[in-house]
C-alpha cells in the first residue's frame, strides 16, 4: 500500500508516519529527512537544497522527483509511507507517473491540518535526535533525561528551520503552493482529512480506521 501524509509543517506526519512505519514494515519516505541527510554528508544535492529549507521554501520540483523516483524504484518493502511529498502540483503528477510505470498508485492521501498558533507552539517545542530521527516535543513528549533521546542515547537537536520566523514562511508556502494539492485529490475518493488538535495516539489511531479496510 502506498500512502501519502499531507499537511502544513508541524501538524504531526513525521509523528505519525515513524509509528505507522514500524507497526507496518512499510518504508518511510520523508523528502525532508532524505534532504537533512544529503546536507549532513555534504553531497551536491543536500547543498542546493539547503539554499531552499533554510529559508523555509520548496526545493525543486526536478530535484524532489529525482530522489523520490531513486527511492520507490529501489524499495523493497510492502508498502512505503510518503511524509511531506508531494507538495506541489507538479510533484503529485511526477508521482503518478513514477508508479504507473512500475504498474502500481497511490491508495490513500491524509491531510493531517493544524492551526497556525498550534503549529508554532508545537515546533518551536520540537527536538529531533540527531542519531536515529525520534521526534519529542518539550511539552507534550519530552524526553526522560535533558536532550538524550530515550531510544539510542543521541543527542536531541533543534532543527535549523524551527525558527518562528523561518515556520512563518513555511506556513505560507504552503497555503500558496501545497494546499491546492487538495483539489488534485479530492475526485479520487482516496483523501481524507483529519484535524490533529487531538493527541498523537488518536491520530494514529484515525489513519489506522482509514487504511485498514484496503
Ligand atoms: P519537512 O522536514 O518535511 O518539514 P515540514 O513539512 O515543514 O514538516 P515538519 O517535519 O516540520 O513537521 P511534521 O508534520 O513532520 O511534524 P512532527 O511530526 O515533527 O521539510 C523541511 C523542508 O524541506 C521544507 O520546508 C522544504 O524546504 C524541504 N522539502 C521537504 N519536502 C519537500 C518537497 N516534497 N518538495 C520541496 N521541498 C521539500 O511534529 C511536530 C511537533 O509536534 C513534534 O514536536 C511532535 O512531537 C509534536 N506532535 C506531533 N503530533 C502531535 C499531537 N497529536 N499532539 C501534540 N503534539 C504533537
Ligand atoms: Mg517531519
Amino acid at each position: 500500500m502506498k500512502i501519502i501524509l499531507a499537511g502544513p509543517p508541524g501538524s504531526g506526519k513525521g509523528t505519525q508516519a515513524e509509528i505507522l512505519s514500524q507497526k507496518l514494515d512499510y518504508a518511510h519516505f520523508s523528502t525532508g529527512n532524505v534532504f537533512r541527510d544529503h546536507l549532513a554528508r555534504k553531497t551536491s544535492i543536500g547543498i542546493k537544497a539547503n539554499d531552499y529549507m533554510k529559508e523555509g521554501k520548496l526545493v525543486p520540483d526536478d530535484v524532489t522527483l529525482q530522489i523520490t523516483k531513486d527511492f520507490v524504484t529501489t524499495n523493497t518493502r510492502k508498502g512505503i509511507i510518503f511524509d511531506g511529498f508531494p507538495r506541489t502540483i507538479g510533484q503529485a503528477q511526477g508521482l503518478d507517473k513514477i508508479l504507473t510505470e512500475l504498474n502500481d498508485k497511490i491508495d490513500c492521501v491524509i491531510f493531517i491540518e493544524l492551526s497556525d498558533d498550534e503549529i508554532i507552539r508545537r515546533l518551536t517545542a520540537r527536538r529531533t535526535c540527531e542519531r536515529c530521527g525520534t521526534i519529542y516535543n518539550l511539552d507534550f513528549n519530552p524526553p526522560k533525561q535533558n536532550n538524550i533521546c530515550d531510544k539510542c542515547g543521541g543527542k536531541l537537536l533543534q532543527r535549523a528551520d524551527d525558527t518562528e520566523a523561518v515556520i512563518r514562511n513555511r506556513l505560507v508556502v504552503y497555503e500558496n503552493q501545497t494546499k491546492e494539492l487538495k483539489n488534485y485529490y479530492k475526485n479520487s475518493g482516496k483523501m481524507h482529512v483529519i484535524d490533529a488538535i487531538i493527541g498523537r495516539d488518536k491520530v494514529q489511531a484515525h489513519i489506522l480506521k482509514i487504511i485498514s479496510p484496503q
